[in-house]
């Protein structure tokens, strides 16, 4: 059976090759390609290959229509590889022990540790980079992100894509500059997909194995206040049962390990969602921070995006 449903999944992807997006095929050829497709002990690159061959509208050979239940497959099947097939089989977090001395000699310590450790490094794809934190290590503002991205795995540095432009624009509109601030992650690597493209969030693994990394960080900076940029990343500081959505935290002052923490919007999310009413939603957050770190504020900051 196997063996067929290979051939059969060969055949489905050669005709959306030729650009065919509607095939009719058997129930009992639905039902294995779902089995097929679901068996856990699938990896995560197969089971994406079996799911890209299945051309967007199948129909059983007597015309029902399977595709809210090949939807429901493939909700589950990424959920499940998610949680299956990345992060799970991560050792135990490691233990962070920062050297005596002053801050640049354990930072300088810790990205060593972090930059050369082997688990970071098998999860990075040939000729990219493990990301670790960067900026002024007497920084009043500790901004944390998700995890890299495509721009910020090629570079080794986080936020340098689009969304890193629109976080540099909004460091700049609070009056200071990105180098005054440090910027890291929840993840130091980039979440693994399948394919070249797309990103995921970090799964709960991930982050706890990642989350020795980020506290060091914290422990040399020592931030007056850390910014939570995204639902990942407050979920990662405040723990994944502290809400079920952002906009339950957002704008709230919360707190991690003494820290104050401000929960907001992530840039990514107001590059996709570019109106008034989402900035400002965001701006006010971010007056919110700079109130509580001294920051001098203008009529005209006040002002932004009303
Ligand atoms: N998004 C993040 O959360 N972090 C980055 O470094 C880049 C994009």
């Amino acid at each position: 059976m196997k063996a067929e449903v290979e051939a059969l999944v060969e055949e489905l992807k050669r005709l959306r090759k030729a650009g065919v997006s509607r095939v009719n095929v058997s129930d009992a050829a639905i039902q294995a390609l779902k089995r097929h497709a679901k068996a856990p002990t699938l990896d995560a690159k197969t089971r994406a290959a079996v799911l890209e061959s299945i051309p967007d509208k199948v129909r059983s050979a007597d015309g029902r229509d399977f595709d809210k239940v090949l939807t429901e497959t493939k909700t589950e099947t990424k959920k499940a590889a998610a949680s299956r097939s990345y992060g799970a089989k991560l050792p135990r977090p490691p233990r962070v022990h920062l050297p005596e001395g002053d801050k640049q000699t354990r930072w300088d310590y810790l990205k060593e540790k972090v930059l050369t450790s082997s688990t970071c490094n098998e999860h990075v794809k040939p000729g990219k980079k493990v990301v670790f934190g960067i900026g002024n290590l007497d920084a009043d503002i500790f901004f944390c992100g998700e995890a890299p991205g495509a721009d910020e795995e090629t570079q080794g540095e986080p936020f340098v894509g689009p969304a890193g432009q629109l976080l540099d624009k909004m460091i700049a509109a609070m009056g200071i500059k990105r180098a005054d601030a440090y910027i890291g992650n929840i993840m130091n690597w980039r979440p693994e997909m399948p394919g070249p493209r797309g990103n995921r969030p970090p799964t709960a693994e991930e982050m706890a194995y990642c989350m020795p990394f980020l506290k060091a960080q914290l422990e040399i900076v020592q931030p007056k206040v850390i910014v939570a940029l995204g639902a990942t990343a407050a979920k990662g500081l405040l723990g994944a049962d502290s809400f079920r959505a952002l906009r339950e935290v957002k704008g709230s002052w919360q707190e991690f390990e003494g820290i104050p923490v401000m929960p907001t919007y992530h840039p990514s999310y107001l590059l996709r969602n570019d109106t008034k009413r989402d900035k400002r939603g965001a701006w006010e957050d971010w007056l919110k921070v700079m109130e509580k770190i001294g920051l001098p504020i203008s009529d005209k900051q006040s002002r932004y995006f009303l």
